[in-house]
């Protein structure tokens, strides 16, 4: 597949078109950015190895069921993915007090919840993507309310899916954000990536971060536990 005309440039991959007009080309970038973009800096190898981990999380998602974007790797850190309209939401599946819910809820971080969490934060750079809820949702149009019982069911399916595989590689699955989308004929399914910039992975054994927080909160090893992260995941899938 040629890759085609640049469509789009986020803070972590680049978006081709291709000769077919409903298949993308997804190209991961070592670049790294939290806190809304205000820090940035580069993890050496982590397009490559985000694409990867991604291609293989969205393997192993397909064949349990869940309908997604992914269609084939083309090369070390280029994918190509069915073209979406997405919604302007991110849904973040909790299972671990971590991160802003620990924050906003006074919780100390590592607390197991009896069941998952799941939130929806509006995609807008300029208001720092807002936690919303439901009615936010269905006020600003940004999904039906069939769409959200859709989305939040498939979260849910993929918490299972992901818990199991990441649970055999030795880490626990504290959290992690999915985006969803349209397909071309109107399939709604999952997009974007399933990677250590958009989970928590924490070692079961030592509860050591193995996650995009070694550089949120500068940690150190960050290369270190994006490799680990990737070692393990190839031996379980
Ligand atoms: P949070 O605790 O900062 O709200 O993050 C929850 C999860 O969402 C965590 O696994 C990291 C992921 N995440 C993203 O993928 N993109 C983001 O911009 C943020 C803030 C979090």
């Amino acid at each position: 597949m040629v890759r085609g005309e640049l469509l789009y440039e986020g803070k972590a991959k680049r978006v081709y078109q291709t000769e077919r007009d409903d298949v993308l080309l997804v190209s991961y970038k070592d670049d790294a950015t939290a806190f809304n973009g205000q820090k940035r800096g580069t993890i050496v190898g982590k397009g490559a190895i985000n694409n990867q981990l991604s291609n293989a999380f969205f393997r192993q998602l397909e064949a349990s069921g869940v309908p997604t974007h992914w269609l084939e790797a083309v090369g070390e850190r280029e994918t190509l993915v069915r073209r979406l309209t997405m919604l302007p939401i991110e849904v973040v599946v909790r299972n671990v007090a971590a991160g802003s819910l620990a924050s906003r809820l006074g919780l100390e971080e590592g607390g197991r919840f009896p069941r998952p969490v799941v939130e929806l934060y509006y995609k807008r750079d300029d208001l720092g993507d807002p936690l919303i809820n439901d009615d936010h949702a269905l006020v600003l149009g940004l999904a039906t309310a069939e769409e959200l019982a859709a989305v939040k069911q498939m979260a849910l399916q993929v918490n299972e899916v992901l818990q199991g595989l990441l649970e055999r590689a030795g880490m626990l699955l504290v959290d992690f954000k999915l985006e969803f989308g349209r397909t071309v004929d109107g399939q709604l399914v999952l997009g974007d990536e399933i990677s250590p910039d958009t989970c928590r992975f924490w070692d079961l054994a030592t509860g050591e971060r193995l996650d995009k927080d070694r550089f949120r909160r500068d940690l150190g090893r960050v290369e270190e536990a994006y490799q680990e992260v990737f070692r393990r995941i190839q031996e379980v899938v």
